[in-house]
């Protein structure tokens, strides 16, 4: 029997067409696809505007450019989350500061992020983890500008507004195993159009009289062409997201396991199904191998990994933290396959293979 990945991205003939016209119409670099995606984005996030670039790491960097964040200015992010977030702080040599998350939603906990607040703290980068909005109005209350990373939460709301709506800007990555896809890209959007034309000015060299520097990280037609059809096909990525959560929440709820929860006052879309178990750790060694790609939901927490370079600068600002629901998180979770493409049969054959591993670990309720 074949093995059932972590992952994968759902492509049918509609993206093929969409990229061929583009590669038979000789308009490949940004352009009207490009202009048009960013409208279309903006528009069901709710905001003014979008700028498309390459990757959502990009789309960080570039926010933190546009919102003046310099050498020693500090950010404020989780630490349960991929690297993208440290690269992106450490491009512009600002120092990361790592909050603690909330048990319930794996998101950044506002009561750990206040006591980091300093007078040098210039903005907050917020993941909606695992498609799940984070506590967006008491963060936004700090003052502190907020860049809501929506990397993993496209089509999330909270308090019936969409996320990517709340913060100063907002980033999203397009990239292949992503809520939509178009193989690598990214965007921010904003309502405030000063921050999205610095953003747009950064990211092309061409033809600028300043000497400012700039990148190049732009999007290219064939990309944003599928985006759009991607985008289109959302409403239906969600509605099967939730389908299987539903089914998953069916079948494991008898078992002691703790599964994803959605406070009443959010649209979780279940980008990952992340699930607390006490055999999260040899789930994970069995997805190595095994039958089902059991994963870890993130690769290693950031200060963990900044601890494991010691003597170096980076070290010097981010050792020496203690957070201990983003530790519990990272030994007791594992992350089971959920996305669009995943047929139902793949769905039965992630639960038998689970159920019978949590009954081996006599986790079963009767
Ligand atoms: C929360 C979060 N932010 C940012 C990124 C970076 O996106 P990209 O891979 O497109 O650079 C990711 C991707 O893994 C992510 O999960």
């Amino acid at each position: 029997m074949k093995t059932v990945s972590h992952s994968r991205p759902s492509i049918d003939e509609n993206e093929i067409a969409a990229v061929s016209a583009v590669l038979r119409s000789g308009q490949i670099a940004q352009g009207v696809q490009v202009a048009a995606f960013e409208r279309a984005l903006a528009g069901l996030v709710g905001v003014r505007g979008g700028v498309a670039v390459s990757s959502g790491v990009a789309a960080l960097h570039l926010s933190l450019l546009a919102l003046g964040v310099q050498e020693g200015d500090e950010v404020v992010m989780p630490a349960f989350v991929c690297t993208a977030l440290l690269h992106a702080v450490r491009f512009v040599r600002a120092v990361p500061v790592f909050a603690d998350i909330s048990r319930e939603t794996f998101t950044i906990d506002y009561r750990d992020v206040k006591r980091r607040l300093t007078k040098k703290t210039r903005a907050m980068i917020v993941p909606h983890m695992f498609g799940l909005p984070a506590d967006m109005r008491e963060l936004v209350a700090f003052g502190v500008p907020v860049i809501e990373d929506c990397a993993q939460a496209l089509g999330s709301a909270y308090e019936g507004k969409q996320a990517g709506s709340l913060g100063a800007l907002s980033v999203f990555s397009f990239y292949a195993t992503k809520v939509i896809c178009t193989g690598e890209g990214g965007m921010v959007a904003s309502n405030d159009r000063e921050l999205l034309s610095r953003i747009e000015d950064l990211r092309d060299y061409d033809e600028k009289e300043d000497t400012g520097l700039h990148f190049n990280c732009k999007l290219t037609e064939m990309q944003a062409a599928m985006g759009l059809v991607q985008l289109k096909k959302l409403p239906e990525f969600i509605a099967r997201r939730r389908e299987i959560a539903g089914k998953y929440e069916d079948a494991l709820q008898k078992y002691q396991v703790i599964l994803p929860s959605c406070p009443e006052n959010r649209e979780h879309i279940y980008f990952r199904y992340p699930i607390r178990t006490k055999s999260a750790r040899k789930l994970i060694e069995a997805g190595l191998t095994g039958r089902i790609a059991y994963r870890r939901p993130v690769f290693k927490p950031l200060h963990q990994y900044t601890a494991l370079h010691q003597h170096t600068a980076l070290h010097q600002h981010t050792g020496g933290y203690s957070l201990p629901e983003t530790d519990a998180a990272f030994e007791e979770t594992v992350s089971i396959p959920l996305y669009p493409a995943l047929a139902n049969g793949e769905v039965e054959q992630v639960l038998q293979d689970l159920t019978s591993a949590l009954e081996v670990q006599r986790g079963i309720i009767l």
